[in-house]
């Protein structure tokens, strides 16, 4: 499976966002776009009135850190999502009828792809009856909410099991990722590497890239 890269746009100067994106965006394989609402992470960045505005030619994927995603999944879809991420942990509540696996087949259903993401202390075991139905797993290797952060090396065992367990589709990693923390997160099977602050940190970002796409 050929690693791919996300540039995570949160550490991009958003003064001047579509420069950012083109200055990435024929490096790249994806895009990804982090929503976050202050509630479920401890960070607002931004939602679909401000993404629309992203032109790009690579796919959006929107990782969704908020509670109660499902009331916006047509906003996010009509500001250009390819892909819609949603954390396990906000369905504690019962609020949504059917829970994650009913919400990830709306996205599915909607023509879009549809992920699931795990925060540090989340098991994947929390989300074994829902692997035929995500096209997209994010295995979060920080503390969701805030850019630039230290990866967490106990995550990787985490991205060997969803690969013992026969997912096959995309793993993705998110958090404190450069080229020796991707490196070893290739090695246990993820195949989408998502990096901020390495990428847009960088004086040559397509150098940052290339680094990545191991
Ligand atoms: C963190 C976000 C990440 C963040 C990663 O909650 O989900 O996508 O932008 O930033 P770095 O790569 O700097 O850790
Ligand atoms: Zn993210």
């Amino acid at each position: 499976m050929k690693t791919q890269v996300s540039p995570s746009i949160l550490s991009a100067d958003f003064g001047k966002l579509n420069e950012e994106v083109a200055s990435v965006e024929a490096f790249c394989d994806r895009l990804h776009i982090d929503v976050m609402d202050g509630h479920f992470v401890p960070n607002i960045s931004f939602g679909a009135p401000v993404y629309k505005w992203i032109k790009s030619k690579v796919p959006l994927d929107v990782h969704l850190m908020i509670e109660h995603p499902w009331k916006f999944f047509d906003d996010f879809i009509k500001a250009g999502a390819s892909t819609l991420t949603i954390h396990e942990e906000v369905f504690g509540d019962g609020e949504y009828e059917g829970g994650l696996p009913a919400a990830l087949r709306e996205i599915g259903d909607a023509g879009i792809l549809a992920g699931v993401s795990i925060k540090p202390g989340t098991s994947v075991e929390k989300i074994a009856d829902v692997l035929d139905l995500v096209d997209q797993i994010l295995v979060m290797t920080v503390e969701p909410g805030f850019g630039g952060q230290d990866f967490m090396p106990d995550m990787v065992d985490k991205i060997k099991k969803l690969r013992a367990m026969g997912f096959e589709k995309n793993i993705s990693v998110d958090g404190g990722i450069n080229s020796e923390t991707g490196r070893i997160c290739v090695e246990a099977g993820a195949n989408i590497l998502v990096a901020g602050s390495y990428i847009f940190g960088a004086d040559d970002r397509k150098a940052a890239i290339e680094s990545l796409a191991i």
